[in-house]
């Protein structure tokens, strides 16, 4: 098996490829990324002398130059997550979006169906698997959680083209027999997250002394799940999932965004040795997010039900390993937050 996993370089991205090429030694794992600020080689040094994982820079947006890389390495499948991923980014430049995440799925679609014919879905040799996010379903009253069946309706320049990027991915499938799969995620908190995130720029901050910036009152809710945990349902979808088949992937797990950040800080003081409520005095209320999708919730049940698959249970635990991940990385983060990410931040928090 040659696996082209897109991404590779960024958060979820790296975790995936790390569970593929320490899981499954007989596959060559190539990482395909263009190392834009949200990607970063420094994720995956621990995989660098392992003789099943290569990295290729490249651009999926230039189509050409994609189309040469599949014919060259003439890969059996795809996992793609190569992708602009910030909300806040696309409403300041939702073009950078468009470009990167449907045109370049698109490229890779077509990259794909020139090598891998005769296409048919159905003799399960080839599969292209487009990891996607439940930001496509819209959002959420008080009542109710998103299933495969729920209309898609993106409110972010991210979310249309995450929707698009779907769309094309189904179409192929009907139009081309195009083997896919899809899954649409929650929230996902862990290590190497760009500190631009919610829990990674909190994480950074109360290190640093600097406010917490809280969108509107901070009561819009997001449903958590470790990224681990994201990455071994990606492994179960890949590899047990039904051709042309969605799945839904969501921790269980329910928070108001305000309450997550008190949670985080009370983590924080103690992590720190400060005084109880310490780290909450930067607790900050800002201009709401634009747009700003009040709820988040998803029914994994056929995910849960059709592969086995769980979240782990102990969100406080993996949160405060992660506050710890950040705390014992004090490079990474001086690497990460250097240079463009500084004139970014500037530019979002100076209202
Ligand atoms: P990320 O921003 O951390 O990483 C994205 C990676 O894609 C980076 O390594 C970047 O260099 C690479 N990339 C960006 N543009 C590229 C291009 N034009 N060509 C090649 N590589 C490019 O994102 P993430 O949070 O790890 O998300 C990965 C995927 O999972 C995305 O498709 C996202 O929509 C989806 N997703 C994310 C979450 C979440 O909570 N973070 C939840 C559900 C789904
Ligand atoms: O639901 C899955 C999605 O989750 C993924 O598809 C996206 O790629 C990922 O970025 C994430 O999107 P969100 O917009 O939900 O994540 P973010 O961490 O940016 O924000 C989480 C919540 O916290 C959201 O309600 C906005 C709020 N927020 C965020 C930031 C960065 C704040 O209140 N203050 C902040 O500074």
């Amino acid at each position: 098996m040659k696996l082209i996993i897109t991404g590779g370089a960024g958060f979820i991205g790296s975790h995936v490829v790390r569970i593929f090429v320490n899981k499954y030694p007989h596959y060559t794992i190539i990482n395909l990324d263009k190392l834009t600020y949200a990607g970063n080689l420094q994720n995956l040094q621990d995989l660098e002398q392992q003789p099943n994982y290569r990295f290729i820079k490249a651009d999926i947006a230039n189509r050409e130059n994609i189309f040469k890389i599949f014919e060259e390495e003439k890969p059996d499948s795809v996992i793609h997550l190569a992708a602009e991923s910030h909300v806040d980014r696309s409403i300041r430049n939702p073009l950078e979006f468009v470009t990167t995440n449907v045109i370049g799925t698109v490229n890779l679609l077509d990259a794909a169906r020139s090598i891998w014919q005769p296409l048919d879905s159905a003799q399960g040799g080839n599969c292209f698997y487009h990891v996607s996010t439940d930001e496509v379903y819209g959002s959420l009253g008080d009542e109710g959680k998103f299933t495969e069946q729920t209309a898609y309706d993106p409110h972010s320049p991210y979310s249309a083209s995450k929707a698009a990027s779907d769309h094309f991915v189904r179409a192929y499938y009907d139009t081309f027999k195009m083997p896919v799969k899809l899954s649409n995620c929650s929230n996902n908190f862990g290590s190497h997250h760009f500190p631009e995130k919610l829990i990674p720029l909190c994480i950074h901050n109360i290190k640093n002394g600097k406010p917490l910036p809280i969108y509107g009152k901070g009561e819009n809710i997001r449903d958590w799940l470790w990224v681990e945990d994201h990455a071994r349902a990606i492994d179960a979808i890949f590899h047990n999932g039904k051709v042309g088949d969605t799945y839904n992937i969501g921790g269980n797990n329910e928070w108001k965004n305000i309450d997550l950040v008190k949670l985080l800080c009370d983590i924080m003081d103690e992590k720190l040795g400060h005084a109880a409520g310490e780290s909450a005095q930067l607790i900050t209320y800002v201009t709401d997010r634009a747009g700003h999708d009040f709820r988040y919730a998803i029914d994994s049940s056929k995910l849960q039900t059709g592969l086995g698959w769980q979240p782990t249970s102990d969100f406080r635990k993996a949160l405060a390993d992660t506050a710890q991940w950040y705390l014992d990385n004090e490079e990474w983060l001086n690497n990460v937050t250097s240079g463009e990410y500084l004139k970014y931040y500037e530019e979002q928090y100076s209202r």
